[in-house]
């Protein structure tokens, strides 16, 4: 088992489904997990912003009899007086047996990763990934869907910058039967990377299309991302861009009557509040996903799963 989750690709399929499974058991039977970390500390280091993320790993520790402890921006950590990741790593590592840390800057949780002595989670580096994220998505995928393959998934909004999107590609890719249809306007299509190495590389079928008329009626799964103001170099081009699709009951009329709209949240306009009465809607219950799938992650790299759920 990987001592880090650093990229959703650090996890094999069958740690996936683990995990998946595991995170099943804790919401059948919560109380059963209930002191599994005792005396055990996790520290979230969040150099960037975050409500469901840093909170549903506080939860899940909690949750699991552990304690918490960590900052939750840049400025009230010693960063601001220059202290590197590596070294705010190993610092940390004295204090906390797991650390949850999100930057801005891809690769820096990797980089923590090669410095501390207790498994580093990456909560989210940039515009580069999510793989906590993932895992959150893919267990409601699977609660909403009964099955991880066969699916065709349509990946809406700011494809370029939304970390959440390569992750659950790179994920999703690794079970059979999945297409991919990508809607995004040019600028925001999704990078090179993702396209080569990830979607030709393993001959995932994908198309990428403007709009979500044309392909709504195909689609399983409508994952929804919103266009990420904090990556853009310029306003004008974040103004232009950040309305491109909305979302609304209209919309939603051209879609079939079991997709599953998903959305790793925080949203802006590009999914109107009518639409959460939807049946079809999952993301406030993808967030609560969260914290179980955390749940089962901690356990899983602290080495404390119970005999019997392995
Ligand atoms: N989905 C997600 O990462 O949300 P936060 O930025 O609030 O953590």
């Amino acid at each position: 088992m990987t001592k880090n989750l650093i990229d959703p690709q650090d996890l094999s399929v069958a740690e996936i489904d683990g995990i998946l499974t595991l995170a099943q058991k804790i919401i059948d039977d919560p109380d059963k997990y209930s002191e599994v970390c005792k005396r055990k500390k996790l520290a979230t280091l969040f150099f960037e912003p975050s409500t469901r993320t840093r909170l549903s790993f506080e939860a899940a520790m909690l949750e699991l009899g552990g304690s918490i402890l960590g900052f939750s921006s840049a400025a009230s950590s010693s960063a601001t007086k220059g202290e590197s990741v590596g070294d705010t790593v190993k610092i940390v590592s004295c204090y906390a047996d797991i650390i949850a840390m999100r930057h801005p800057k891809e690769g820096a949780p990797m980089l923590a990763s090669m410095k501390s002595d207790v498994p580093i989670i990456n909560a989210g580096d940039g515009g580069h990934s999510h793989p906590t994220q993932t895992l959150a998505d893919l267990l409601t995928i699977k609660r909403e869907k009964g099955r991880l393959d066969n699916l065709t998934i349509g990946l809406c909004g700011d494809l370029m910058f939304g970390r959440t999107v390569h992750s659950l590609i790179k994920a999703m890719s690794r079970y059979e039967g999945i297409k991919f249809i990508l809607i995004s306007p040019d600028e925001l299509k999704i990078p090179d990377y993702i396209r080569t190495e990830v979607l030709d590389r393993n001959n995932i079928p994908y198309k990428e299309v403007y709009t979500m008329d044309e392909v709504m009626g195909e689609l399983d799964v409508l994952y929804m991302t919103r266009v990420q103001k904090e990556r853009f170099f310029n306003e004008a081009d974040y103004i232009r861009l950040k309305d491109t699709y909305i979302l609304d009951n209209s919309k939603l009329a051209l879609a079939r009557p079991a997709m599953s709209i998903l959305h790793p949240l925080p949203r802006v306009n590009e999914i109107a509040v009518e639409v959460d009465d939807d049946p079809r809607a999952c993301y406030f219950r993808q967030a609560l996903n969260g914290k179980y799938v955390r749940m089962a992650l901690i356990m899983t790299l602290l080495g404390l799963v119970p005999e019997e759920d392995r």
